[in-house]
């Protein structure tokens, strides 16, 4: 009796594995084909491996004619059933996939991704949400880059203005001091000399931001105490001050090390200081202060010129971005705060500007010094 069970387990083994083989092989022949001829192979080969282990035991075993007939009946009736349903799920795995395929050249054509209504399985699933995810990722970064475009071409068009509007009037002095037709040429010397000092300005600044933003600043960062560079940044712009009658105060600073590019920093100071002065009324008050705090130190710059409005501060830091009132000369070129914003990110740090009673407050967070 055990030597019969064994014998039909190996029979119906040998049958099986047999079809099995014929299956594996179908399989990798199909590989690059639909996944509906996978499937069908698949259910061929689990009705194939009954009947093929069913036929040799009946071969070995002499079962009846009749017994065979039953068998090979319902096998036959399994056939059908299960390639049906392969057929049916395989369709529906080529629809989604059709459909998921279709979402995915849209992507590529116009950048935009609509997933497809429901996914046949879990993995088209997966997959669908991975490229609506890269989708928003795309569409975020084109917008970005369509803004700093925008910003770029301003940005020209303002300095080509800016570079024009005193070239012409150098041109004028030029020419008029050639014909000789001036009064006291002195005057349009100290004029003449003035503009191009304004002119060189610009261009350095120009010049300094797209280091900035090429991203070849290179800092050469020294430890040094913030009540030095704060010193000096307060003598360099102490005639300016005095110019416009405003009194420059540093008495807030704490000598705390700092690690940074000198050179650098001090232009950060000097551009912060020198918009502070401008903008504050005469017998203002400009104040300078250097805070050490626990996450690092706080360089800050307040002044008097009756607050930015609200819906301005966001922006001030962009480039080529000034007041509306600034529009007149001697503006400037609206690159004084975005240099300060590139130098400070390029030491880790952060600038930031919030409205105080009176004026306004600029500050540059620094990480503490290593
Ligand atoms: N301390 C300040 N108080 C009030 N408004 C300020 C102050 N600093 C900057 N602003 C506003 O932000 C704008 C941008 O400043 P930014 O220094 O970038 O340009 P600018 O001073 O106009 O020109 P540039 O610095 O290139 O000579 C200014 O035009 C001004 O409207
Ligand atoms: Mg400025």
């Amino acid at each position: 009796m055990i030597g019969d069970a064994l014998l039909i387990a190996l029979y119906a083994a040998v049958g099986a594995g047999a079809a099995g083989l014929v299956g594996t092989a179908a399989l990798r022949l199909l590989r690059n084909r639909s996944v509906t001829l996978s499937l069908a192979v698949v259910a061929a080969v689990t009705v194939a491996a009954m009947l093929a282990g069913t036929l040799l035991v009946s071969w070995a075993m002499l079962l009846s004619d009749h017994d065979l007939w039953v068998v090979t009946t319902v096998c036959a009736m399994a056939a059908v059933v299960s390639m049906t349903v392969a057929l049916v799920l395989g369709r529906r795995v080529v629809k989604g996939s059709r459909a998921l395929a279709e979402a995915a050249r849209a992507l590529g054509d116009d950048g935009r991704f609509t997933p497809p209504a429901a996914a046949p399985t879990a993995e088209l699933a997966q997959l669908s949400r991975e490229l609506a995810a890269t989708s928003a990722r795309l569409t975020e970064s084109r917008e970005r880059e369509r803004t700093l475009e925008a910003s770029r071409r301003e940005l020209v068009a303002w300095i080509s203005h800016d570079l024009r509007t005193p070239l012409a009037g150098l041109q004028a002095m030029a020419e008029a001091l050639e014909d000789g037709v001036v009064d006291d040429p002195g005057v349009y010397h100290t004029r003449i000399r003035t503009e191009v000092e304004r002119m060189g300005t610009m261009v350095g600044d120009l010049f300094e931001l797209s280091r900035i933003q090429a991203g070849v600043l290179t800092l050469a960062p020294t430890r040094m105490s913030a009540y030095d560079l704060v010193g000096e940044a307060i003598a360099g712009v102490d005639a300016l001050a005095r110019e416009h009658g405003v009194r420059l105060v540093g008495d807030g600073v704490d000598p705390v090390p700092i690690e940074v590019d000198g050179r650098e920093m001090s232009r950060v100071l000097g551009n912060l200081l020198i918009n502070a002065i401008r903008r504050t009324p005469a017998d203002g008050t400009v104040a300078v202060s250097a805070r050490r705090q626990a996450t690092g130190v706080v360089l800050s710059v307040t002044d008097g010129c009756g607050g930015i409005p609200p819906e301005d501060l966001p922006r001030v830091f962009d480039t080529g971005w000034r007041g509306t009132h600034a529009r007149t000369p001697p503006a400037g070129a609206g690159l004084g705060l975005a240099i300060v914003r590139g130098i400070v990110e390029a030491h880790q740090g952060r600038a930031a500007v919030s409205n105080v009673p009176g004026g306004c407050r600029f500050e540059v967070h620094l990480p503490a010094a290593g």
